[in-house]
């Protein structure tokens, strides 16, 4: 076959072979058959000295034609090929915007966490402190400055756990009104929260772990109108303007006077319901004056000083507040339960 006729098939060939590559890779492969060292247009190069002087030139000039035309058609396919390439990668790896995304659940607050920095904003708004003490307590600070000596009865009320003779699981959070007493010289005007222990069997109205906050207000002059409008301005901010507050006389060891204090049913605004047991209000905390014994003891003159302190169950105002009919809910920390407060 002419030569002539040989060069141009291959060249044929090869742009039809260039044209229905499909990928990079195939066309390098093909570049290489071509335009290689062993390619078949440097082996039509070679075959130049076969044919004569004269022809030469004519036939270089033509291999030099083919392998342009060759180049470009490589070039524009690679170009095509990368386009392709790229179009295909922008449709696979593309982001759907309009899907939904992922939900992060966000953990909400527990429902004693809730009511206690409600309490707590509301004491700090009135100017008190927020003190701290241990829940390993000794004796002394639980009870015996307390104005609760070894024998008193007012002992056998809190069923104690006892660490041993002298060290005690707290029963309420009041010794930290001793240890503050003991650190600190009036004006004192604080509160302390806690977790406090009993020995009590588990039920829906018991546990023998629960929480307290308690309260002390120690300075010249301080009197019960102090503690009346104190306290009711807690409630009312607590459970709505509407509060009605009843202060009727109680016992406790540590205060003279003492006084329990109710308040409008927060479930039933004060017509009777079966969390109130129909009588419309609910006994919400105890208080009263510091028993002069007790200031005495912490070395403040109770002829210079008095005050008064107050302590209530965050978990009974939890109970009460949400309408939660087990105390045991408050400390399953069962998800679904505590969803409802998020
Ligand atoms: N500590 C008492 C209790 O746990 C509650 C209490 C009553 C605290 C009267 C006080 C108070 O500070 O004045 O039952």
């Amino acid at each position: 076959m002419q030569i002539d006729t040989m060069l141009d098939q291959m060249a044929q060939k090869a742009l039809a072979d260039i044209a229905a590559s499909t990928s990079v890779a195939e066309l390098e492969n093909i570049r290489i058959a071509i335009l290689g060292k062993k390619g078949e247009l440097t082996a039509a190069l070679r075959s130049m000295k076969d044919i004569t002087e004269e022809q030469r030139p004519a036939f270089g000039k033509r291999v030099n034609e083919k392998r342009d035309q060759i180049t470009n058609a490589l070039e524009s396919r690679l170009a095509d090929l990368k386009m392709q390439d790229m179009r295909q990668r922008l449709v696979s790896e593309a982001i759907d915007i309009t899907l939904p995304g992922k939900k992060t659940t966000l953990g909400g607050l527990h429902p004693l966490t809730r009511i206690y920095y409600e309490i707590r904003d509301i004491f700090v708004s009135m100017g008190f402190d927020v003190m701290d003490g241990p829940e390993i307590e000794y004796d002394k600070y639980n009870f015996e400055m307390l104005n609760m000596p070894k024998d008193h009865p007012a002992r056998d009320t809190q069923d104690t756990f006892y660490v041993s003779d002298d060290i005690v699981l707290r029963t309420h959070t009041s010794p930290v009104q001793i240890r503050t007493m003991l650190n600190q010289k009036p004006p004192i005007r604080m509160i302390c929260p806690g977790r406090v222990y009993r020995s009590d069997d588990v039920d829906a109205t018991h546990s023998p772990v629960f929480n307290q906050v308690e309260g002390l207000v120690v300075g010249k002059g301080i009197s019960l109108a102090h503690l009346k409008s104190t306290l009711d301005t807690f409630l009312k901010e607590f459970y709505g303007e509407n509060t009605k507050t009843k202060f009727r006389p109680g016992h406790f060891p540590f205060t003279e006077p003492s006084a329990e204090v109710d308040a409008t049913c927060a479930k039933c605004g004060g017509n009777g319901c079966g969390v109130c047991k129909g009588t419309g209000m609910i006994e919400v905390l105890g208080c009263g004056m510091v028993h002069p014994n007790v200031l005495r003891g912490c070395g403040i003159d109770p002829q210079e000083y008095t005050g008064f302190a107050f302590g209530l169950g965050m978990d009974r105002l939890a109970t009460i507040k949400y309408g939660i009919t087990d105390i045991r809910l408050l400390f399953e920390n069962d998800i679904r339960f505590l969803k409802q407060f998020q």
